[in-house]
């Protein structure tokens, strides 16, 4: 595939599961802000300690610390990506197109699904420690209780799952999400797909949009 892709949605709506399944469907490169947020904090670098508090109550960090994570982990130059968790905004996704992405063609995909079912979704999220992946304790289960079926590795709950952090990262969603939206519709980059259904299926609509 020879274009970079932009992944909108709401906390929970699967941005990183179908992220995961375009790595290894295309070979694209996934970069995700929220976790090189984490990592930051999992480090206890300076960025780390500044950005922790922010993230555990579920707010937006700052513009700028984030572009320049970001530029500092992605190379555009020789690699495509799948930019998860950016842009949160508009000012932020001005910046992706002016200091980041340039000419390189982009699609952005919205992954729309109904916010009250995601809470569900969040509060039962595990993710494997060593390997990254994501699990549903209702939906997509591991094997074994707490362990990781592709590498074995501990799985572990994100300190902002919980049900009151949820709240604030889906009112901050709500209220940034339509200037977005409207942004890359107007840029004529735009694909909406229903992320409401199993996650394979979900996938099954995005390779036919961007394929
Ligand atoms: P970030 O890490 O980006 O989190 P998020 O946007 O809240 O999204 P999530 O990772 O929670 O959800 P997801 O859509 O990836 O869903 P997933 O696939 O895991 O950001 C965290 C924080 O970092 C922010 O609050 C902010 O503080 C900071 N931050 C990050 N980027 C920033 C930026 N650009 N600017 C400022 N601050 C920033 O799936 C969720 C669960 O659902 C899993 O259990 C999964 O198995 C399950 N699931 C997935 N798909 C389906 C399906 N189709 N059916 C059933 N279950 C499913």
């Amino acid at each position: 595939m020879a274009h970079n892709v932009i992944l909108l949605g709401a906390p929970g709506s699967g941005k990183g599961t179908q992220a995961a399944k375009l790595v290894e469907a295309f070979g694209l490169s996934h970069i995700s802000t929220g976790e090189l947020l984490r990592a930051e904090m999992a480090k206890e670098s300076e960025l780390g300690e500044r950005v922790s508090d922010t993230m555990q109550q579920g707010r937006l960090v700052d513009d700028q610390t984030v572009l320049e994570l970001l530029v500092a982990n992605c190379d555009l130059a020789s690699k495509q990506y799948i930019f998860d968790g950016f842009p949160r905004n508009l000012d932020q996704a001005k910046m992706l197109d002016d200091q980041v992405v340039k000419d390189f063609p982009t699609t952005a995909l919205y992954l729309e699904i109904d916010l009250e079912k995601l809470t569900k979704r969040l509060i039962n999220r595990r993710s494997c420690s060593s390997c990254g992946e994501i699990y549903n304790l209702l939906s997509t289960p591991p094997q074994k209780t707490n362990s990781c079926d592709k590498c074995g590795g501990d799985l572990q709950q994100r300190k902002d799952d919980t049900e009151s952090v949820v709240k604030n990262r889906m009112e901050v969603f709500t209220s940034t999400i339509d200037p977005l939206v409207k942004y890359y519709d107007e840029r004529g980059i735009l694909k909406r797909v229903v992320a409401d259904d199993h996650p394979d299926q979900v996938f099954a609509a995005v390779e036919k949009l961007l394929g």
